[in-house]
């Protein structure tokens, strides 16, 4: 062999080893994920290397636990029980280490699919027997592509947003229609990333005007997509909000409701692009944006990232918004005038309450701390600050510390309610109409990765009934109340996606 073909020779065995050990590396890392191996390390002897108990000690998957199941239980049983007295901790073991604990314990409890997995996941109808109700879940529509929000009409149609194809309207007995031609384009993903779409030029939400019967407004969030005319060669994009009616199947009369100057078009794609609209009583919108961009913007109120923005239902600034200065006073980039309330790591559900109009939302943390939270004007929601949550290598998120950021923990918005292990909560509605009265007001709040529904019963901004009314669902993009009373729930699987339906028994 002459010297040149060893040296290519060398050069290619030490990629394929690189590239074999990075794999391996990739696919063995949950196996080395801190919490996981404390526990085979600490717990496993007593309690078994798969959590289900020996003689020693009990099963930790049982359907209850003596000593209570949530994150701060779990970790006064791993820290106070008598019989962990004698548990040594080696040395340099973190202050984190029991609440990592706790997670997995809670994590394993779950047993959530894994995200690529939740994406495979197909529902199946079913008869659910629940608190109040039995009732069936059952498929009304086929869709062609991966749903992100829905929107229903009074004669029993459905408006959709599809997030790489646009809007479209699915009649009354199911069947969806052609797209609407003439909104904004909208973009294919770029890639599919764990299940996952990465892109930009998204479709996001779609939402009627509180007397949409009068004015047949329609109001559509999508991610406005930029490339060279930004000066970029990698495309950027953000939420922008529009007005429109549909007459024939054609967006017509098209105004613009909250756009950004395109200074703060990111390339960050647009799954974290939030986009959720809700409407108060009193004739405002709320729009949410994920913290699309550093963390530390979620703090400077001149950037649009990690805020909730509020405008009248023409798009005009009201100025009691709480940062609102005159327009010589503010960049002219600046955002702060719609600013509403900040420091949120990504609304992924907004809702008004249909009796008070409170606004109210939802966002996923980390590891644990997913969050449901009223929206309050001027509010700091603490991301990255505070969180619930954990990183998702067991250690305390330290993200805000790193970024300067420093306000005390009273001066932030708590959750009303916290979801730990995080569910990856998704979009929320209240429930209304006359088929399930005895749900009437509550929150219905979807999941993605544990494709659960929740209700949740708040009263006077406290959590009083929490039910987990449906599981192995799929992952639940939206949902909404339909005119017949029935509860739809728009559901992302594989490219595709449907619409579901909850139909009490007796229901005819
Ligand atoms: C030496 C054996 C032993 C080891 C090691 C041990 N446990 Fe336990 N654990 C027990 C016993 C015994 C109980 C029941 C004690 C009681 O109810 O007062 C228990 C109770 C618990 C409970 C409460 C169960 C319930 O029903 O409420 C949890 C949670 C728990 N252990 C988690 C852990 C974790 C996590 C570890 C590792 C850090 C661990 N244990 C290590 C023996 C052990």
């Amino acid at each position: 062999m002459t010297k040149s073909k060893k040296i290519v020779t060398t050069l290619f065995l030490a990629l394929v080893l690189a590239t074999l050990i990075g794999y391996w590396f990739y696919s063995t890392k949950d196996q080395r994920e801190f919490s996981r191996v404390a526990y085979q390390d600490h717990c496993a002897s007593c309690h078994g290397l798969d959590l289900r108990g020996s003689s020693r000690a009990g099963d930790l998957l049982a359907a209850s636990l003596q000593h209570g199941d949530d994150t701060t239980s779990l970790m006064r049983s791993i820290s106070k029980l008598d019989a962990h007295q004698n548990i040594i901790w080696p040395e340099g073991f973190p202050h984190t280490g029991t609440k990592a604990l706790a997670l997995f314990v809670s994590e394993q409890r779950q047993q959530y699919p894994t995200i690529p997995d939740s994406y495979q996941f197909h529902f199946k109808p079913k008869t659910v027997d629940s608190q109040h109700y039995r009732f069936q879940v059952e498929t009304f529509s086929e869709l062609k592509s991966r749903p992100y929000s829905i929107a229903t009409l009074s004669d029993g149609r459905i408006l959709v947003s599809e997030k790489v194809r646009g809007l479209s309207i699915v009649e009354a007995n199911g069947l969806q229609g052609d797209l609407v031609d003439g909104i904004p384009k909208i973009y294919d993903k770029f890639i599919d990333a764990d299940g996952s779409y990465l892109g930009w030029g998204h479709s996001l939400e779609v939402a009627l005007h509180p007397d949409y019967e009068k004015n047949g407004w329609i109001y559509l969030s999508y991610a406005d997509r930029c490339q060279l005319d930004c000066g970029s060669v990698i495309p950027q994009s953000m939420v922008k909000v529009i007005r429109g009616r549909i007459v024939n199947n054609q967006w017509v009369d098209e105004q613009t409701i909250w756009s950004v100057h395109t200074d703060y078009y990111t390339v960050v794609p647009d799954a974290v692009a939030g986009g959720r609209l809700a409407f108060d009583k009193n004739g405002f919108i709320y729009i949410t944006v994920g913290g699309k961009s550093f963390y530390k913007n979620l703090h400077i109120m001149d950037t649009p990232y990690g805020k909730i923005h509020r405008v009248k239902d023409d798009g005009s600034i009201p100025q009691d918004n709480p940062f609102w200065v005159p327009k010589e006073q503010r960049q002219a980039s600046s955002t702060r005038q719609t600013v509403w309330s900040y420091g949120h790591r990504t609304t992924q559900g907004l809702e008004g309450h249909p009796v008070t109009g409170e606004i109210w939302g939802s966002e996923m943390g980390p590891r644990g701390g997913d969050e449901v939270n009223k929206i309050i004007r001027q509010g700091n929601y603490g991301w990255p600050l505070y969180t619930n949550g954990l990183d998702y290598d067991s250690t305390e998120i330290t993200i805000g510390e790193d970024l300067g950021l420093d306000f005390p923990i009273e001066e932030t918005e708590l959750p009303v309610v916290d979801f730990t292990p995080a569910p990856a909560l998704s979009n929320l509605t209240f429930h209304q109409g006359d088929q399930f009265p005895l749900w009437q007001n509550d929150m219905l709040i979807g999941s993605l990765k544990a494709m659960t529904l929740y209700r949740l019963r708040i009263d006077n901004g406290a959590l009083i009934e929490k039910e987990t009314l449906v599981t192995q669902l799929g992952r639940i993009r939206d949902i909404e109340m339909g005119a017949d009373g029935l509860v739809y729930i728009a559901l992302e699987h594989g490219d595709t996606g449907s619409l579901v339906r909850l139909v009490p028994v007796d229901y005819n």
